[in-house]
């Protein structure tokens, strides 16, 4: 198995080099970005998984290689700068103290909320939104004009501004939008953001600007990098110019006019700071006055004019009364701590998550510690340390069961990976977790079947599996806590309209590991059938644009069980839509024939080309092995031309495959 993954890596990190010397050095790039990506995160994922493979040399190591290189370069109009930290009053008052120095003895300062986002500079021409850049190292970012213009709560033409004018604001993504998505990743088995701030910095920072559009991000405005012909006299002034532009301003701003202004908006923020819907790592405090700013300059990276205020980060001491493990819909065993409850940060927390067993042992966590909680990035509880000066002696080490603490089945901690895993099919968590998921929005969308009445019906034994969920009868639901007649009707109808789901939608409902919304909408538009789904080999998936070996890996072992061969054979009978968007074609002379397909292809992109093919009953695979057919060839082919040539395989062109689909239609 490892000389295999081992195989994979090196064959993945020669290709990533050849397409970089295609890229960087001939200007010729011979994949889409996408494709690069594609292999890149495949070979990070194999590199996380298995940490034996890294190298020092792997691409995946270079600092500045394409992958920031995907988005070009801006140039800033003026150097964004960064700001110096206050961490209390004293530090306030020599801020204070430094502008009195310099000649500022009637001093305001406007109060500004420091939004915990990204830095963002937006310019625009006549009003509309001409660039929008990342800071990236001050002088110049990235340029994410495609991303932002995505962004609906950003506007794309601006009212009454001049000429020309960049503006600095902070994009961020709201507490609510974060916990949603959040949710949606758990749900489609991808990793989660540790923070809002994590998530706006990896939505905004998407190849695809549909998918920075879908997300929740937002911004706020507060300075002009530069403008044309545009004054202030105040920061005031300039916020609230920003505003009259069209721009979002963020409203809590105040004019503060001594030492005990300033500590008074500290208190107020301080107390309400949690309930505001985004997160917060502190305030600003801007000398008010702008034509004396230019005077006072810079010290290095920071401006003489302006301060931040770093709230102190908010922990709590408290007793780790106990560890449970939960068993989730895939079988990884989560360990978490019940903690005496402790008000922290504007809520009572009795749960702090311990992620995995390795974090356990480095942590040393046992039972009865008194341990220092925080919230990371203001929402997810995580225990920063135990406190060991404070042990008792009788407190209790924790060890990750061996066993599955649901189905008491021996759990297994596969080699380089940091979960336990329970890998009983029947184990009942895991069907439970299955059918909450089944049944749930995004999936099968059955209203009324929600945690609650997926427990009773397990509990009474009416269901064990998803496809029972389909023999309910009304009588069934009767016997249910709170059900009456038209409740359970209405089930009874919700259960059978989602037969009729798209089969995108069921593919993500099986909960077939790393196949989330996105790859099960992928899987059925490229296939005629759930059935062509389950005999497809690893080449025909991974010949699938967005399907990596990993997914393809997961999709070919779930299928390879009999019993979930049984079940969809069960849904099947039962009468779920199993049919995908591609329709069935008449032959041709391409039905059945291996493609790959490589280069620039005459007015067609790859993709489309790709899909033709497949319509007209080709397999399109990925890489040239004596299996293939045919290589459809366009310009700057790359390394397969070579390989199809040594093996013997036939090379057509975009124009003779056309030719051959068309001889075909002409002898009919
Ligand atoms: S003023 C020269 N105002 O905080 C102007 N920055 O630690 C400097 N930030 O990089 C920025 N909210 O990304 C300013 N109201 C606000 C802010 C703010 C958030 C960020 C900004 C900056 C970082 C400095």
């Amino acid at each position: 198995m490892i000389e295999k993954i081992r195989d994979r890596v090196l064959s993945l990190r020669e290709q990533i080099l050849a397409h970089n010397v295609a890229y960087y050095e001939k200007d010729a790039p011979s994949i889409s970005d996408h494709e690069y990506d594609l292999l890149l995160q495949e070979l990070r994922a194999l590199e996380e998984a298995y940490p034996q493979l890294q190298t020092k040399d792997s691409p995946t190591q270079f600092v500045g290689g394409r992958v920031s290189a995907r988005f070009s370069s801006v140039q800033h109009p003026a150097a964004l700068l960064s700001l110096d930290n206050a961490f209390n009053e004293e530090d306030l008052q020599a801020f204070l103290e430094r502008l009195r120095k310099n000649g500022i003895t009637q001093q305001q300062q406007l109060a500004e909320l420091k939004i915990d986002g990204l830095t963002l500079a937006v310019s625009y021409r006549n009003g509309k939104l001409e660039k929008a850049a990342t800071r990236g190292d001050g002088f110049s970012g990235e340029d994410v004009t495609a991303n932002v213009l995505a962004i609906r709560s950003i506007p794309k033409k601006l009212k009454n501004a001049p000429g020309q004018i960049t503006l600095r604001g902070e994009i961020y993504m709201p507490k609510k939008g974060f916990y949603a998505l959040n949710r949606d990743r758990e749900e489609n088995g991808e990793s989660s953001f540790a923070n809002p701030r994590n998530a706006a910095a990896g939505s905004l920072r998407q190849l695809d600007p549909a998918v920075t559009g879908s997300r929740n991000l937002e911004a706020f405005f507060y300075d002009v990098v530069f403008s044309e012909g545009e004054s202030f006299s105040t920061q005031e002034e300039l916020l609230q110019r920003l505003q009259s532009y069209g721009l979002p301003v963020n409203p809590k701003y105040r004019l503060c006019r001594s030492m005990e202004e300033i500590v008074d908006y500290i208190q107020d923020i301080a107390a309400e700071r949690h309930d505001l819907p985004y997160d917060i790592d502190g305030l600003v405090f801007k000398l008010n006055q702008i034509a004396p700013r230019e005077l006072l300059g810079a010290t290095g990276k920071f401006p003489r004019w302006a301060i931040a205020y770093k709230f102190p980060p908010e922990q709590a001491e408290t007793i780790v009364e106990d560890v449970i493990v939960s068993v989730g819909r895939t079988g990884v065993l989560t360990p978490t701590a019940c903690l005496k409850p402790v008000f922290l940060a504007g809520s009572t927390i009795s749960r702090a998550t311990l992620h995995n067993e390795d974090n356990i042992c480095s942590k040393d966590v046992r039972i009865g510690d008194h341990v220092l909680i925080q919230k990371a990035g203001d929402v997810i509880p995580e225990l920063v340390r135990v406190l060991v000066e404070k042990r008792s002696g009788n407190e209790v080490s924790f060890r990750m069961p061996h066993i599955c603490p649901s189905c008491g089945k021996p759990a297994y901690r596969p080699e380089g990976e940091a979960a336990w895993r329970c890998l009983n099919m029947h184990c009942p968590a895991r069907i439970y977790e299955q059918l909450v998921h089944f049944a749930s929005k995004k999936a099968m969308d059955i209203d009324g079947m929600g945690p609650a009445v997926v427990k009773q019906l397990l509990e009474r034994g009416l269901i064990q599996d998803i496809a029972d969920i389909y023999s309910l009868q009304k009588d069934d639901l009767l016997q249910l806590e709170r059900f009456g007649r038209k409740s359970a009707e209405n089930l009874i109808a919700a259960i059978a309209a989602s037969k009729n789901k798209p089969l995108g939608r069921l593919l993500f409902a099986l909960g077939i590991r790393h196949v989330g919304e996105r790859v099960g909408k992928v899987l059925a538009a490229r296939f005629v059938n759930l059935e062509q789904i389950m005999n497809a080999d690893m080449e025909q998936l991974t010949g699938i644009d967005e399907i990596g070996s990993i997914i393809a890996e997961s999709i070919l072992e779930y299928f390879s069980q009999p019993q979930n061969r049984e079940l969809i054979q069960r849904l099947a009978q039962l009468g779920l839509n199993l049919q995908g968007d591609l329709r069935p074609q008449e032959e041709t002379r391409l039905s059945g024939k291996k493609v790959v397909v490589t280069g620039t292809l005459p007015g067609i992109s790859r993709e489309e080309a790709k899909a033709l093919l497949e319509q007209a009953g080709a397999q399109v695979l990925s890489s040239v092995s004596k299996k293939l057919d045919y290589l459809l060839m366009g310009k700057n082919p790359g390394s397969k031309e070579t390989k199809a040539r040594e093996l013997g395989i036939p090379i057509l062109s975009w124009e003779e495959i056309q030719q051959l689909l068309k001889s075909e239609k002409n002898n009919d």
